[in-house]
């Protein structure tokens, strides 16, 4: 599978330093996996076992000790720091717990914004829907139809979460990262959030890792990996 595969980490390695930087913190310790396209993909383990940091280790956004993480063949540690910026902002979107939009921009606004370093390089969306259009779509396809203008802090909780699923798929990338995507949620919007999620993958194609605590949403996903002692188990 290794040569399809969207996103494989082979032995990855991660450890921090402690705060006043006498004792290293092994956090992974040889996190091996292959997803492919399309797949969906639960990671869960308990709080501190190194979820959110293997997601920024699979998302380009860290770096691993050891090991490598290689998106679509290529390898991340290998990029310069530009390189790695534009694979992470044309092939992969990210999904946190909090929805981290911009607050003066309006819904569609926020969703625009991960177009623009991708237009400037002048890697325009082929396929022939201009960005706009899409984010219009990709709003509307979120059930916001109604709520293009509106700012994050008028929106509720969870329609900020379906702008920020929106962004994450307006460069259509192959990979979507979710870290906790449900956990600041009610019962109701957690699970419109993450059916949402499950349908634009089958939509999309898009792969689909999800950090997460909810029973509910990891059995919506193919695949459910376990994080433990900083290692993976099936
Ligand atoms: N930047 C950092 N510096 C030092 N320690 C960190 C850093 N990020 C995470 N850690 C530590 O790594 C461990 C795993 O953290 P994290 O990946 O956030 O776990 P999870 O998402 O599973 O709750 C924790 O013990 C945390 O304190
Ligand atoms: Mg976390």
């Amino acid at each position: 599978m290794s040569g399809a595969a969207v996103l494989e980490l082979r032995d990855v390695h991660k450890a921090f330093r402690s705060p006043d930087g006498s004792r290293s913190i092994p956090v992974l310790n040889g996190v091996s996996l292959a997803i492919g396209p399309g797949e969906t993909v639960a990671v869960v383990g308990p709080s501190g076992s190194g979820k959110s940091t293997l997601l920024a280790l699979m998302g380009g956004l860290d770096v691993s000790d050891r090991g490598s993480v290689l998106l679509d063949g290529a390898d991340l540690a290998a990029m310069g720091d530009r390189e790695r910026a534009q694979a992470r902002s044309r092939r992969i979107g990210f999904v946190f717990q909090s929805h981290r939009l911009l607050p003066q921009c309006s819904a569609w606004e926020n969703v625009l914004v991960p177009t623009i370093p991708v237009r400037r390089a002048g890697a325009a969306a082929e396929g022939g829907e201009p960005p706009s259009a899409r984010a219009r779509r990709l709003l509307e396809r979120v059930g916001l139809a109604d709520r293009l203008g509106h700012r994050p802090a008028e929106l509720s909780g969870g329609e900020c979460l379906r702008v920020a699923v929106a962004r994450a798929l307006v460069n259509r990338p192959r990979l979507l990262l979710a870290d906790e995507p449900t956990g600041s949620l009610d019962e109701r919007s957690a699970r419109e959030l993450a059916e949402l999620l499950v349908e634009v993958n089958r939509e999309e194609g898009t792969s689909l890792v999800v950090v997460t605590h909810s029973v509910a949403l990891a059995s919506l996903m193919g695949r459910r990996l376990e994080l433990h002692s900083g290692v993976l188990a099936g």
